[in-house]
């Protein structure tokens, strides 16, 4: 298993460019199930996590296979196209290793009428239940039942799901992936569905562009009410994934706590707005940079878009204490939650973090009380007290945030930092510490026999 070593210490300096989105990648690749056609996807990360869903994807009889990317600074082009539609078991041993892959359900049952597929285990950010997705999907005319660990899943006697009014809201809000999966199996429904309470991540609102690229009819993306028209078909499309702000959010703050002096290229502020307020009340400088470049790492002729931009980061060398609480998009991501908690371990007074959307999300907590900050959890909240610096030490990886979340920490300590278990990170950051290197960081990747 991988370790980091991290000197810390090193002001970041210069240009890091921000890949395509872990979390819009992984839903876009489901919904080649829902054609017999090719679908084409652009700027795709090379992360673990995609790697998976590709395995996943060919055991279902959905052919994944690597194009000729957009160049070196861009993700992996990906050619996705069903060769074999018999296959309707997604097995537990995939499925359990990432939970992302339980949205094949929706496009298997809509595409092949049947869909037998693994619940997802638990992780260490608590519990992830998929009530509301099944809920969607029953309200479809989905015949559910669970059986040894899998969900069997069949499409009513017609042979097709039936456009419905779905409420999609759980007791801590939306759900992104079960907007994701109930929207992708509407779009091939007989008649009309209202899904009210929907997910508004951009990351939707990119699914949501590329299923009506493939002829489906979507209203509302980036709502709480999405109106699918059920088509006959689908046929192929193709299609470049946004650019990852979660990504972009952790580069951000790296640079701020090494009160360093970075800029961001395809940073997709639009889709950071919450953060970006959170961000500069500590007192991050993020300015627009005025030659920004754009996708294909030139220098932009016409405005970078609201979610392709570059912008400059920089910090005052004390931080504000601020409160901040995670919510549903647009609100604070969860998704940083970690990240800023490491900022605001070291700035100047008392802040408050509270986790509306995975109380339990807390593992780093423990690992950053052994750094020196002084934290007190209770119940969903955090209370932070500021401290001059944190200490290096060895720590544990435990979630891809958190694990995200200690790699700061450790940039921004006096002293060593050895980061257990990175394979947490590889899930979802792209060759982050070649990013940091770039950057000026001492950090770099040694081998360690499996603990
Ligand atoms: C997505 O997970 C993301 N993953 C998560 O990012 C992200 O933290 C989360 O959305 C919230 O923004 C992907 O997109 C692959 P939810 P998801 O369903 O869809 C409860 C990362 O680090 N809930 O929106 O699984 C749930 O327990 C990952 O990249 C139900 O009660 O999250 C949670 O409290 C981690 N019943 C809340 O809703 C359900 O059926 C939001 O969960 C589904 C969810």
């Amino acid at each position: 298993m991988d370790a980091f070593v991290i000197h810390g210490g090193q002001r970041l300096r210069g240009r890091v460019r921000i890949q395509g989105s872990k979390n819009a990648a992984l839903p876009l690749m489901t919904v080649a199930i829902l054609t017999d056609d090719e679908v084409v996807l652009h700027d795709v990360p090379r992360l673990t996590d995609v790697d998976n869903l590709a395995s996943l994807l060919n055991t279902l009889g959905c052919r994944v296979r690597q194009g000729e990317g957009n160049g070196p600074d861009h993700g992996q082009t990906l050619h996705l196209r069903v060769e074999d539609p018999t296959a309707d078991t997604a097995e537990y041993d995939i499925v359990r290793r990432m939970r992302a892959t339980f949205n094949v359900l929706g496009p298997m049952l809509a595409r092949r009428g049947k869909a037998v597929v693994s619940m997802p285990g638990g992780c260490n950010i608590g519990d992830r239940p998929v009530d509301l997705h099944l809920r969607g999907l029953r309200a479809l005319g989905a015949r559910i039942e669970l059986d040894g660990g899998y969900i069997h899943a069949t499409v009513p006697e017609s042979g097709r799901l039936r456009g419905a009014r779905v409420f999609l809201g759980g007791s801590m809000g939306p759900t992104v992936t079960g907007t994701a999966n109930v929207m992708s199996a509407a779009t091939l429904a007989e008649g009309t569905t209202i899904l009210e309470s929907a997910a508004c991540e951009p990351e939707i609102v990119d699914l949501a562009d590329l299923l009506n690229r493939m002829g489906a009819r979507i209203g509302g993306a980036g709502t709480p009410r999405l109106t699918i028209e059920g088509v006959e078909s689908l046929h192929g499309a193709e299609h470049a994934v946004i650019a990852d702000r979660i990504e972009a959010g952790t580069y951000i703050m790296a640079a701020a706590v090494t009160n360093g002096d970075v800029v961001i290229d395809n940073c997709p502020v639009d889709a950071l707005t919450a953060a970006l307020d959170r961000l500069v009340e500590i007192g991050i400088e993020i300015t627009p940079v005025e030659s920004p470049l754009d996708r294909s790492g030139a220098v932009a002729t016409g405005p970078a878009s609201g979610m392709g931009q570059s912008v400059r980061v920089a910090s005052r060398r004390r931080l504000n204490p601020i409160t901040v609480t995670t919510q549903p998009h647009p609100g604070f991501p969860t998704d940083l939650q970690a990240q800023i908690m490491v900022l605001l371990a070291v700035a100047d007074g008392n802040s408050i973090i509270t986790e509306k959307i995975f109380p339990d999300r807390f593992l780093h907590v423990a690992e950053l009380l052994r750094m020196g900050a002084s934290l007190v959890r209770n119940g969903s909240s955090v209370l932070i007290s500021g401290v001059r610096e944190l200490i290096g030490a060895p720590v544990m990886a435990s979630d891809l945030r958190a694990s995200a979340g200690l790699v700061l920490a450790g940039l921004g300590a006096r002293g060593v930092t050895t980061i257990n278990r990175v394979y947490h990170l590889d899930r979802g950051y792209e060759k982050m510490e070649v990013n940091l290197q770039n950057l000026g960081a001492r950090i770099e990747r040694v081998k360690r026999p499996a603990v």
